[in-house]
């Protein structure tokens, strides 16, 4: 039985309103996938049975929404950002930041938590002694926000990125799975964050990972969140987006520089204009 087009019309209504996620005609199948599970758990007969149950209860469908994340993640995704990080973003922000001895760092979208623990073992390795710093990891789904508070893995999970020095070095057995260990826990803080939304207050960072999400989304809803990425990004900062995102044609507010195969986005500088003095 597959979903019928009122019921994909109302799921991915539901999904763009509320998380700005796309789910375009042919992503039935993937609806139907997600929801499967939720219509099993609710009693439902099938998928239709429990869209009908969507359209009235507001706990199924923050449940709904969750289940319909993306959430595909790895450690040190892609590589060259990690090494841009190290090489580039790093060194440049300890030069700058050597008055407070503490940088600020957000894994916007950080699915289950690789990313953002991957910054923290290199943070780990390469902070001088002596520094502190903070990850923020935010997420619209709460699901991934607790497996990244746990900061358990799979062993297939931790067969995808993870060299066996992080390893042995990060993690201990817990069960069939891997714990990551406290200090690493201790540098990343979890918050639910909506990108499509107004942010919420948050602090200046210094560097931020906006890393393979804005594809999720329309132009419209790019722009907007690369113009309010823009409010919370140091004036010195560094902004990263996934390999096949760019603010090219988005965004005019972001120099790009090249580190190899990536590509750094800092805030351009506004030039003021000079104000005309008119005599007294
Ligand atoms: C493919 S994962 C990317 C994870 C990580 N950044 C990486 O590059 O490996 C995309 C994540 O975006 C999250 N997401 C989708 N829509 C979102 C929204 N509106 N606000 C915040 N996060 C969202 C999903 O829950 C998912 O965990």
């Amino acid at each position: 039985m597959t979903i019928s087009p009122p019921s994909f019309a109302f799921v991915s209504d539901l999904a763009r309103r509320e998380t700005a996620m796309l789910y375009d005609p042919g992503k039935e199948y993937l609806v139907e996938a997600r929801l499967l599970p939720l219509a099993r758990e609710a009693g439902c007969a099938d998928v239709d049975g429990y869209v009908a149950r969507l359209r009235t209860d507001p706990v199924e469908q923050a449940k709904a929404l969750d289940a319909l994340t993306i959430n595909e993640t790895s450690w040190f995704r892609d590589n060259a950002p990690y090494q841009a990080f190290t090489e580039v973003m790093l060194p440049a922000m300890v030069a700058a930041r050597s008055h407070v001895r503490h940088l600020s760092i957000w894994s916007a979208a950080c699915s289950s938590g690789q990313e953002a623990y991957s910054l923290a073992m290199l943070l780990d390795q390469h902070l001088p002694a002596g520094w502190t710093a903070q990850i923020l990891a935010t997420d619209v789904s709460t699901t991934m926000l607790a497996r990244v508070d746990a900061g358990r893995y799979s062993q297939v999970e931790m067969n995808r990125g993870l060299p066996a020095t992080s390893l042995v070095k990060y993690f201990s057995r817990a069960g069939s799975e891997w714990e990551i260990s406290e200090d690493l826990k201790r540098m990343v803080r979890t918050q639910q964050l909506n990108l499509s939304a107004p942010f919420p207050l948050l602090p200046t960072f210094d560097i931020v990972f906006l890393r393979n999400v804005l594809i999720y989304f329309d132009l419209e809803t790019k722009r907007d969140i690369l113009r309010r990425m823009r409010q919370v990004v140091a004036p010195d900062g560094f902004l990263l987006l996934g390999s096949s995102e760019t603010t090219l044609d988005l965004e005019d507010d972001w120099n790009r520089e090249a580190h190899g195969r990536t590509q750094l986005h800092r805030p351009a500088t506004t030039t003021l204009q000079p104000i005309a003095l008119t005599g007294a």
